[in-house]
C-alpha cells in the first residue's frame, strides 16, 4: 500500500517506520519547520507542509488534506505527533486505512501530555497504544497495546524514553500488519485479525521479548 506519515514534531516514529521499510510515499505536516520534515528530505520521500496556522477553517484544511492523499494515491494512513484531529469526512474516507499512536494505555489518558498525565497520576504501569482513528479524540479501535512500567522514583526524562522505544517498536510493527492484511476493522468497528490464534500469539511473542 502507498502510506503517508502524518507529522507535527521530531518525527522519530517516522524515522522507526522507513528503518523498518515501511512504503511510505507521502509525509505532510501541520508544522513548517519541524525535525520530521528533514527526516523525510533525509530519506528522499515527498514532503508537504500545510500549515494549520495559515488554514485555520477545519473542514478547508482537511479538504486539503484529502486533495494531497487523493493526488498521491495514498491508501493508508499513520498519524505520528500529528496533532490535529482529523474531520469526519476524512475519517469517512479512510475508515479503517488511519491509525495512530498514542503515548499512553487507552482509555487511560487520552488528549495532549499523556506521558505527563499517567506520570503525576502516579500509576504504576502506562504504555503505547495504536488505535484506528475515529471522529473521537483517541477513541478509536485499538489495535495493540504495549505497557511500559513506572518505578518507584524514576524520573519523566526516562518514562518518557521508555515510552518512545516502545512506540519505535510497536507502530512499525502493526504497520506492516496492516500493511499484510493481517489487521481489518470491521463495519461494526470492530478489529479483527486475519490469522489464527496460534499465530497471532507466536506474532506478539516475538513483539513482546525484547
Ligand atoms: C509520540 O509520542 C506520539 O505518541 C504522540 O506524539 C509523539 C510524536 O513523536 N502522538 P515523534 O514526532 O514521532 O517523535
Amino acid at each position: 500500500m502507498r502510506w503517508a506519515v502524518l507529522v507535527g514534531g521530531t518525527g522519530s516514529n517516522l524515522l522507526a517506520m522507513l528503518q523498518a521499510d515501511v512504503p511510505v510515499s507521502l509525509v505532510i505536516s501541520h508544522r513548517r519547520e519541524v525535525p520530521a520534515l528533514a527526516i523525510a528530505a533525509h530519506h528522499k520521500i515527498v514532503a508537504h507542509v500545510l500549515d494549520a496556522k495559515a488554514i485555520r477553517d477545519r473542514e478547508r484544511y482537511d479538504e486539503e488534506l484529502r486533495n494531497l492523499l487523493t493526488a498521491h494515491q495514498i491508501e493508508a494512513i499513520a498519524m505520528a505527533g500529528y496533532m490535529r484531529w482529523l474531520t469526519e469526512k476524512t475519517v469517512k474516507a479512510y475508515r479503517g486505512r488511519v491509525v495512530n499512536v498514542h503515548p499512553s494505555l487507552l482509555p487511560a489518558f487520552p488528549g495532549l501530555h499523556a506521558v505527563d498525565q499517567a506520570y503525576r497520576h502516579g500509576v504504576r504501569w502506562t504504555g503505547v497504544t495504536i488505535h484506528f482513528v475515529d471522529e473521537g479524540q483517541d477513541t478509536g479501535p485499538i489495535i495493540m497495546q504495549m505497557p511500559v512500567p513506572i518505578r518507584p522514583g524514576e524520573s519523566l526524562e526516562s518514562l518518557e524514553a521508555k515510552i518512545h522505544a516502545a512506540e519505535h517498536r510497536l507502530y512499525p510493527e502493526i504497520v506492516w500488519a496492516l500493511e499484510r492484511g493481517w489487521i481489518h476493522l470491521s463495519s461494526g468497528g470492530e478489529v479483527l485479525w486475519d490469522l489464527s490464534q496460534k499465530e497471532v500469539e507466536s506474532w506478539m511473542h516475538g513483539l513482546y521479548s525484547v
